[in-house]
This record gives C-alpha cells, sequence and structure tokens, in this order.
C-alpha cells in the first residue's frame, strides 16, 4: 500500500498517530545526530551547522505536535512508542552502510574522505524523500482536520535539498551518478519501511 493511503489510518487513530510523529521524530533526530559526527571540527562550515541545527528542530517540534495529535503521550524512543520500530531504527544505518560500500569499491574512498562523501550522498537521498513525505503527510492532515502541521518543515526541508545540490556539484562532476545510486538504495528501505508501517496497522 502507498503511504498516502496509510496516513488516513494513521491520522484518524490518537495513537497511531502520535507513535507516527514520535517515530519521525526519531528519524529526524538520527538524522541530526549523523550529521553533527560527521562533522570536522576545524573545517564545518556555516551551511552543515545550519543543517544540524534545523534537523534537530526538527525532531524536537514533531515531539512537540505529538500533544496536538491527541491524548497519547509517547515521552522516549523505546519501541512501544514508535511505528515500525526496527526499520525505523535503523534506516539511515542500513543507508550508510550501502552507500559507504559503494563509495568504497567505485571510488576507493577511505577515511576522512569517505566520511564526507557519505554525509553527501545518504542526506541527499533523505532530502529527496523529505521533500515528498512531508508535502503528503501535510495533505492528509489537512483533509483529516487536524491541528498538527508540518509546514515549516517542508519549507527547510526544501533549502536542504538545494544546499545538499550545491555541495554535492563541488564535490565532484558526475555527483548526479553517484546520488542516483544512493536514492536506488534508500528507495528500497523506504518500501521495506512502509510496508512495515502497513503490518502495524493490519495487526
Ligand atoms: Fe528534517
Ligand atoms: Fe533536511
Amino acid at each position: 500500500m502507498k503511504l498516502a493511503k496509510l496516513l488516513p489510518l494513521i491520522i484518524t487513530n490518537n495513537e497511531l498517530h502520535a507513535k507516527w510523529l514520535n517515530t519521525l521524530s526519531l528519524m529526524e533526530n538520527t538524522g541530526a545526530r549523523k550529521i553533527s559526527a560527521c562533522e570536522d571540527p576545524l573545517t564545518v562550515t556555516y551551511i552543515i551547522l545550519k543543517h544540524a541545527a534545523e534537523e534537530h528542530r526538527h525532531a524536537f517540534y514533531l515531539k512537540k505536535q505529538i500533544e496536538k495529535a491527541g491524548s497519547y503521550p509517547c515521552p522516549t524512543y523505546e519501541h512501544d512508542y514508535l511505528l515500525a520500530p526496527a526499520q525505523s531504527r535503523y534506516y539511515l544505518n542500513q543507508l550508510d552502510v550501502a552507500v559507504c560500500r559503494y563509495l568504497k569499491n567505485e571510488l576507493g574512498l577511505e577515511g576522512k574522505e569517505l566520511r564526507f562523501a557519505a554525509y553527501l550522498l545518504v542526506t541527499y537521498a533523505i532530502e529527496v524523500r523529505a521533500d515528498e513525505l512531508y508535502p503528503v503527510y501535510q495533505e492528509a492532515l489537512e483533509s483529516a482536520g487536524s491541528k498538527v502541521n508540518v509546514k515549516s518543515i517542508i519549507l527547510e526541508e526544501e533549502g536542504h535539498l538545494e544546499e545538499m545540490i550545491n555541495q554535492l556539484k563541488s564535490f565532484s562532476a558526475c555527483w548526479q551518478l553517484h546520488a542516483d545510486k544512493a536514492v536506488e538504495y534508500e528507495a528500497r528501505l523506504f518500501s521495506e519501511w512502509v510496508a512495515a508501517l502497513e503490518n502495524e496497522l493490519v495487526l
């Protein structure tokens, strides 16, 4: 089932909606921590600091939206408060492993260079996904008349994609080829994640 079909079922159930928001918050937090972990203490730039700060804000903002989704509390990121906990928790890590393997094998990168290139490609693929997912979610929220909204996240995610493309252009002339590979890995993980979400709704 497509995510657009699952979302109305999630939004109309307070418990599922709270867990969905908490799950997105976890994933934003994982992304934020990953960006911070890739920062070089000497050469970190304005753009990277801005990006990390905004992803941390998304995690916090989504957590805060849980109050507006009904009365189901999700105080932590423990399994009981998440949807598809295993897939959601390891999504970014699995993408990172696949991209690092590709970069090692295809470009022979290692060490600092490998870390930076992986940051660029993984983050690019995530931003492509975010630019698709949040507008679909916002539309579903509006159709359901929900008090939750993610418009401020949509605006910032659009900026992130542009910033990643600019950074990728200065990384490599054939950046699109590598970026497409990352998007291909991500698409596989995403469909597994959606299938796991669907399973939870059926049970
Ligand atoms: Fe984000
Ligand atoms: Fe982002």
